[in-house]
Parts: structure tokens; sequence; C-alpha cells
């Protein structure tokens, strides 16, 4: 059987860090691809996880490179290429950087990569799905965005610290764009299938909300920089699910037209993801307060959209 071929644009701390996560679940050969001036990283990173195969006992080819033609035919393309913010900077910041390399890298993976499924990590998030899905002419369903597994992550794991229970026994729901207004749903989340609302205090769930919701600057006041452990599972987690075609519901930033009345934006989701790329965008009811957020968010996302196009005409 073929392994499926997995290429990594930007092998910074989230690219080298999405490498390690699909190597050790044994998921395909890794490509890794930088800049010409960051190869010797790339490349050094590289071998030193391939050295890692017979202790943690996974065969793949693992490869850095500078060369997009080493990416050809990849069955999932991971964008994580672009610059990170740093304390005081909030994701929005990125974009006049970001969406130049992102619109490069996506044309350059269209060209070598046709067929594959593009998971967008780069941020600010939600602009940079809409930048690949434009430079690239990729249909909708094979683009999507990584930000609400990680998101959701932060929320259940915030959630099994003040329970004391396992984190494996959270399930959470989250909907919106990659900022500081994303909409964890309490109403959705339950634990062991026990309403979350009968085992803690509406203060102490909302204070884990808004923990989730800043959980980004938290990490970027700690360390400088931002996260990438956890960003990397979760964008990891889509990818598994892409090529085992295992048709998980997981969050994530996707094209929506009539759904939630978004009209035609990429934003936080649950969707199926399968061999398809997006099979399916889930849609829930919504009340009121929570309709009231939503649509807060999606303006966000649109407002995002917006500079974007002015700013590059040729993506509008
Ligand atoms: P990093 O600075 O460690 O790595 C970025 C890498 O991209 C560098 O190695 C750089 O040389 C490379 N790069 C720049 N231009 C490139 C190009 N044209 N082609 C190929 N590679 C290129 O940054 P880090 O921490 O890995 O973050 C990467 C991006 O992911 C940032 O925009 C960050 O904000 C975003 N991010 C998104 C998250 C999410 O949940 N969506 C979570 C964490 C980070
Ligand atoms: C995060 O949420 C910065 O988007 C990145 O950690």
């Amino acid at each position: 059987m073929r392994r499926a071929k997995i290429s990594i644009i930007g092998g910074g701390n989230v690219g080298a860090s999405c490498a390690l996560w699909a190597a050790s679940k044994e998921l395909g050969d890794i490509i890794v691809l930088d800049i010409p001036e960051a190869q010797g990283m790339v490349k050094g990173k590289m071998l030193d996880l391939a050295e890692c195969g017979p202790v943690e006992r996974f065969d793949a080819n693992v490869l850095g490179t500078a060369n997009y033609a080493d990416t050809a035919g990849s069955d999932v393309v991971i964008v994580s290429a672009g610059i990170p913010r740093k304390p005081g900077m909030s994701r929005d910041d990125l974009i006049a950087t970001n969406v130049k390399i992102v619109k490069s890298v996506a044309e350059q993976v269209a060209a070598h990569s046709p067929e594959a499924v593009m998971i967008v990590v780069s941020n600010p998030l939600d602009a940079m799905v809409y930048t690949a899905w434009k430079a690239s002419g990729f249909e909708t369903n094979h683009i999507v965005g990584q930000a609400g597994c990680l998101d959701v992550a932060r929320f259940r794991t915030f959630l099994a610290m003040e329970l004391g229970v396992s984190v494996e026994d959270i399930q959470a729901l989250l909907l919106g764009g990659h900022g500081d207004d994303m909409v964890p749903l309490p109403r959705y989340t339950s634990v062991h299938g026990i309403p979350v609302s009968q085992l803690l205090s509406a203060d102490k769930i909302d204070a884990c909300v808004q923990r989730a919701k800043a959980g980004g600057g938290e990490i970027v006041k700690l360390m400088g920089t931002s996260a990438y452990y956890a960003p990397a599972s979760g964008t990891i987690m889509m990818a598994e699910a892409i090529i085992k075609d295992k048709k998980r519901i997981l969050p994530c930033a996707a094209y929506c037209e009539r759904e939630y009345g978004v009209g035609g934006y990429f934003v936080g989701v649950p969707c199926v993801l399968g061999s398809g790329g997006v099979e399916k965008v889930i849609e829930v009811d919504l009340n009121a307060d929570e309709r009231t957020l939503m649509d807060e968010s999606i303006s966000h996302v649109k407002d995002l959209v917006k500079t974007v196009r002015e700013t590059f005409p040729e993506l509008a």
C-alpha cells in the first residue's frame, strides 16, 4: 500500500511540531519545506526527526527541503509559513506580511500538489484560509483552516483542570473565527455525557470560556512567541482524519455559504473531515445569545477578508 504524503510548508515551531506528531503517529512520508535561507535549519531538523524512527518505531521518509518539486503529489499540505505574533501583537497585526507569504505558498502548492487537501495554519487564520483559497484556486472542500481543534482543546483542558477529571471525558463545541471573539458553547459541552452546567457553576464555566478565548495570548506572554505543540497537535488531528478517511467531526475553518448565514467566508464550524476534505458542514441550533456572539465573530472575519481584498485586489 502506498504511504500517504504530507507536506508542511514553513518548518518553524509549528511546522516542525506538526512533523513530529505526524511521524509519531506514522501518518506517512513527511516533507518539510522552508525558504532557501532556512534550508540548513529545516534539513537538519528533519534529519534529527528521521533519526527518532528506530526508537519511536515509525517507518517514514522524513525530508527537509527548499525545493517544491520534493512536495509534488502530496495528499495533505499544511501551510504554517509566516511570522508569529510577539507580545503586544494581535493575530491581526500579522496580516500584511503573511498574506504575501501565504499567497506565494498557495500558488506553489496548487502547481505541485493540485489534488491535495490544504490545511492552513498561518495567522490571522480566517484571512489566510481565504488567501490560500483565492491564490490556489482549490475547490472549497479541499481547503480548510486549523483553529477550532486548538481552541476547543484549550477549553477542554481548562474545564478538566477545574473539574479534576480526565480531559478525555470532556466534549465541547466551539464556533467562529480564530480571534478573541471565538465562540465556545457551554450549552453544547458535556462531561461523559453530563451537561457541564450540572457540574460547574456558571462563573467557573465562564472563567474557562474566557481563558480559552485568550489562550493564545496567555502563551505569547509567557514565551515571547506563539504556541506550537497544541496548534500542531490540532493540525495533525485534522490531517489524520483526512488521510485515514475517518469522517471525524472536528471544528475547522470551513467555507460556509448558506450555513450559519455566513455568505461565502471561511469560519469555524463543526465539519465532517475525510478523504474528500471538508465533506460536510454541520449546523447546530443557536439561541439568541449564541447567535449574537457568532454574528460578531463572523463580522470580524469579514473585516479581515475586506483588508485582504483592499490591500491585494488580485485576491478579491
Ligand atoms: P516560526 O517563525 O517559528 O516559523 C515560520 C516559518 O515559516 C519560518 O521557518 C520561516 O522561515 C518560514 N517561512 C516564511 N516564509 C516562507 C515561505 N514563503 N515559504 C516557506 N516557508 C516560509 O513561526 P511559527 O510559530 O511556526 O508560526 C507559524 C504561523 O502559524 C504564524 O503565522 C503563527 O501566527 C501561526 N499560528 C497559527 C496557529 C493556529 O492555531 N492557527 C497557532 C500557532 C501559530
Ligand atoms: C494561538 O492561538 C497564536 O493562533 C495562535 O496560539
